[in-house]
C-alpha cells in the first residue's frame, strides 16, 4: 500500500476526526514530511480536508471520492473482505473484468471507475460514462449451481438490490423499467449488463460479470443531446459521501438476497416496483416491434405481453417502451 493510500484508508476510516501531522505519522510509521505530501495529494483528487493550527487534519464529511477503504467501512459483515480495485478511467468495467475473469479472478471481485470511454450498454449501445458525476461498477460472480438462464435472474436481483439502494441513500422513489433500466423522477438513472460465459457441457454459468453504470449527478456539459429528457440523475444536489454510501448499500442489499438460501422470493420486491405492469407498451426484439398491454412478470422475470387481437406472448427480452400518449387518451 502505497503512503498515499495509507493516509487516505485512515482518513477514511475517521471521518471528521483530527489528527496531527505528528500523530499520522505515527500511526502509519512515515515521516511528517511524508503525511504533509499524502495530504496534499490526496487534496488534488478531489478529498477535502480541512487543516487547523494546533488541531491538525481531519476529512470532512462533505468529501464525495469513490475508494475502495470509503465502500468497505460501509459493507456487511459477510462481503468486508471483498477484493475492491477503483481505476480514475477504464475503457469498460465489464471489459477488464472479462480480462480479469479469464486469468481466474476470484468471486466477489469488484472493479469501480469513475470514467469510461468505451461503457457498454444492452444490444451493443453506448453506455454514456462522464467523469466524475457516475459511479460504473462491476462484480465477477462464479454462482457455481447456476444454470445459464438463470442470468436474469442475477440482473433482476440487482434492479431490485439498487432501487433499495437509492431509496435509503437518496429518500426517492425509484422503479424498474423491464428488464434491467432504473427510473428516479420519471428519468433513467442506472442501466444494467450482465455477461457472462456458460459451459456448452452442463449449460451451466462458468462467471457472469454484473455491470452497472449510475448517474449520480448531472454530467458537468449535461447528457448529450439523444440522452436528453431520457437520462436523469439520482441525486438533485451533491451528497456527503454519496459515491461510496450508494456502491456500499446496494452491496449490502444485493448479497443479502443472492447469497439467501430462499433467493427467488426477491421476484414479487421486482413486480411491486415494476412501471411496466398494467401498461400500454411496443416491444422491440431485433427489427421487429410490436404493441400490446404488459400483464404480468412471472416467476421467471419474464414478461407476458397481449395485443389487442387477444393473443398473448411471453418474453425472455426485449426493449420496452411505455406508450405514455396512447394511454392518456
Ligand atoms: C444499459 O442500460 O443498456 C446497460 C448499461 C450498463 C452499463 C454498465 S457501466 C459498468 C459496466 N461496464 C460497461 O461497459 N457497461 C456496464
Amino acid at each position: 500500500m502505497t503512503t498515499k493510500e495509507k493516509v487516505r484508508d485512515l482518513f477514511e476510516e475517521n471521518r471528521g476526526v483530527y489528527f496531527s501531522g505528528e500523530e499520522m505519522a505515527q500511526r502509519l510509521s512515515i515521516s511528517r514530511a511524508a503525511v504533509w505530501k499524502a495530504v496534499n495529494a490526496l487534496k488534488k483528487e478531489g478529498y477535502v480536508i480541512h487543516a487547523v493550527t494546533n488541531k491538525g487534519y481531519c476529512l470532512s464529511g462533505q468529501t464525495d471520492v469513490l475508494s475502495a477503504q470509503g465502500i468497505r467501512k460501509y459493507l456487511s459483515l459477510g462481503i468486508a473482505d471483498m477484493e475492491i480495485s477503483v481505476f480514475p478511467a477504464v475503457s469498460s468495467t465489464n471489459t477488464v473484468m472479462r480480462e480479469k475473469a479469464l486469468e481466474g479472478a476470484a468471486d466477489r471481485y469488484l472493479i469501480l471507475s469513475n470514467e469510461q470511454t468505451a461503457g457498454r450498454g444492452r444490444s451493443g449501445r453506448n453506455f454514456y460514462s462522464p467523469g466524475d458525476t457516475g459511479v460504473y461498477l462491476s462484480i465477477l460472480l462464479r454462482p457455481g449451481e447456476y444454470l445459464s438462464g438463470h442470468a436474469v435472474n442475477i440482473t433482476t436481483m440487482a434492479a431490485v438490490a439498487m432501487c433499495e439502494a437509492i431509496e435509503s441513500v437518496s429518500g426517492e422513489k425509484a422503479e424498474i423499467k423491464w428488464v434491467n433500466d432504473i427510473f428516479v423522477r420519471g428519468k433513467k438513472v442506472c442501466g444494467i449488463l450482465t455477461e457472462g460465459s456458460f459451459s456448452l457441457e452442463n449449460g451451466m454459468l462458468e462467471y457472469a460479470i454484473l455491470g452497472i453504470g449510475m448517474n449520480l449527478y448531472d454530467p458537468k456539459d449535461g447528457f448529450p443531446g439523444e440522452l436528453e429528457g431520457i437520462a436523469g440523475t439520482i441525486f438533485q444536489t451533491r451528497q456527503d459521501d454519496g459515491k461510496n454510501r450508494l456502491v456500499a448499500e446496494f452491496l449490502n442489499r444485493f448479497y443479502a438476497c443472492y447469497q439467501s438460501p430462499l433467493p427467488w422470493d426477491y421476484v414479487k420486491k421486482y413486480r411491486e416496483r415494476s412501471m411496466v405492469i398494467g401498461r400500454q407498451i411496443t416491444i422491440g426484439i431485433g427489427e421487429e416491434i410490436k404493441r400490446g398491454r404488459a400483464l404480468a412478470i412471472d416467476d421467471q422475470c419474464r414478461l407476458l405481453v397481449e395485443y389487442e387481437d387477444g393473443r398473448q406472448e411471453c418474453y425472455s427480452s426485449g426493449e420496452v417502451s411505455i406508450s405514455w400518449d396512447r394511454e392518456k387518451r
